[in-house]
């Protein structure tokens, strides 16, 4: 199985999972290894005899090529991207590289090494924001309209028609998931949740974008993994299946909840973290909700989320406060650098 982008957040949480459960299956994971990639992340699959990986970028053709013709795999399992709103609107350029011609070579090298063989299939990981924004009601289902708001959500929208067209044109065997907002350990702290959960240790201020009523769906990264994996074992051959925690907060809502877990976890009282809550300049194009019905993944796959958002955020504020020595290590000079290109200029909302 040749997995993409598997040093990354929902990457490396599938290669924890996967790896140890199915020793029969030889991984391959192809990651570049950007800044939002952390190799101690999988330290635990280190000497694992069916796990090896392979430093490179999926946008190089000659490079990926000379991946595929390597380990020729069967399954294709497509995580890497470029993945933060936030970083697309500043820095659109590494989006379109990646996520598009990205995954544009990847089906090209699967159409060549792979597709005819027995077995074989493209799976696609991809969000709900290809779907664009939700009024007050309603919910995302498989059929709605693509109508993406950002560099980085246009860019996923482009992907996903990149993998039904070959599938129409030259019948490739693909699958596509749209998952919701997920959390939990080895998340990158540009995200929301991590990023609210370590200001919140180190005391600082917690920057929430407008007024904080814009709703996400949260869903833990290891339901996710199991869903995926339920769409690999039991998801119909060219069929697309959103994924999500039927779990709508608004992002104020989600940083008080923060804010009372780590103070729960440090035996503090919370008004002091929620005194940290601090309304920042909006998001242009901010989406203001998304929500998804998950239920053609829950008919044909079986698959239910496992976790509540409350017990699922408690274990992984306490994974953050565990974890010291990883949040030290991804407060890089790069992490120092995004910090002020994305909250410097950003003044306090009126
Ligand atoms: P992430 O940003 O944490 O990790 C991305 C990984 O891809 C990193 O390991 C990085 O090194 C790798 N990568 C980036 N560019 C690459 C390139 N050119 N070649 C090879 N590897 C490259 O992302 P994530 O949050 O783990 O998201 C994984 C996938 O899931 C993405 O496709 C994303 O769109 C999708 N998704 C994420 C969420 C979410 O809430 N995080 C929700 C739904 C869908
Ligand atoms: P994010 O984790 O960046 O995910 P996405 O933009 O893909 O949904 O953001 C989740 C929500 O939180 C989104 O509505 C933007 C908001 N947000 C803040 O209010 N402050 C922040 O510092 C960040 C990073 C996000």
């Amino acid at each position: 199985m040749l997995v993409t982008g598997g040093a990354g957040f929902i990457g490396s949480n599938f290669l924890n999972a996967a790896v140890p459960r199915a020793p029969e299956r030889a991984f391959v994971n192809v990651d570049k290894l950007t800044y939002a990639a952390n190799l101690s992340n999988l330290r635990a699959l280190q000497g694992a005899a069916n796990y090896r990986l392979e430093r490179a970028d999926i946008a190089d053709r000659p490079q990926l090529e000379a991946v595929f013709e390597r380990h020729r795999p069967v399954l294709v399992v497509h995580f890497a991207a470029e993945t933060h709103v936030d970083r697309s609107i500043l820095e659109p350029d590494a989006f379109i590289r990646t996520n598009v011609v990205g995954t544009f070579n990847l089906l090209e090298a699967f159409k060549r090494w792979s597709a005819s063989q027995p077995g074989a299939l493209f799976h696609h990981v991809s969000t709900d924001e290809v779907y664009g924004s939700l009024g007050d009601s309603g919910r995302f289902s498989e059929s709605s309209p693509y109508d993406p708001s950002s560099p980085y959500s246009a860019s996923k929208a482009g992907s996903d028609h990149l993998v039904r067209a070959y599938a129409r044109t030259y019948g490739l065997p693909v699958k596509i998931t749209n998952c919701s907002n997920n959390y939990g350990p080895y998340q990158f702290p540009e995200k929301l949740i991590p990023l609210m959960i370590i200001n919140a240790l180190a005391r600082k201020s917690l920057p929430v974008y407008g007024r904080g009523l814009n709703v996400r769906d949260w869903l833990h990264v290891a339901d996710h993994c199991e869903a995926i994996w339920a769409v690999i074992e039991h998801g119909e051959i060219g069929a697309t299946y959103n994924i999500g925690g039927s779990n709508e907060l608004r992002n104020l809502e989600v940083v008080q909840l923060v804010c009372d877990l780590v103070a729960e976890q440090l035996r503090e009282r919370p008004e002091a973290l929620r005194e940290l809550i601090t309304f920042v300049q909006d998001r242009p194009g901010h989406d203001l909700r998304y929500a998804i019905d998950a239920g053609r993944v829950g008919r044909e796959c079986g698959w239910t989320p496992a976790r509540t958002f409350t017990a699922g955020l408690r274990e992984t504020v306490a994974w953050y406060l565990a974890n010291a020595a990883w949040v030290d290590e991804v407060r890089s000079g790069e992490y120092q650098r995004w910090l002020s290109a994305n909250y410097a200029a950003r003044p306090n909302a009126s």
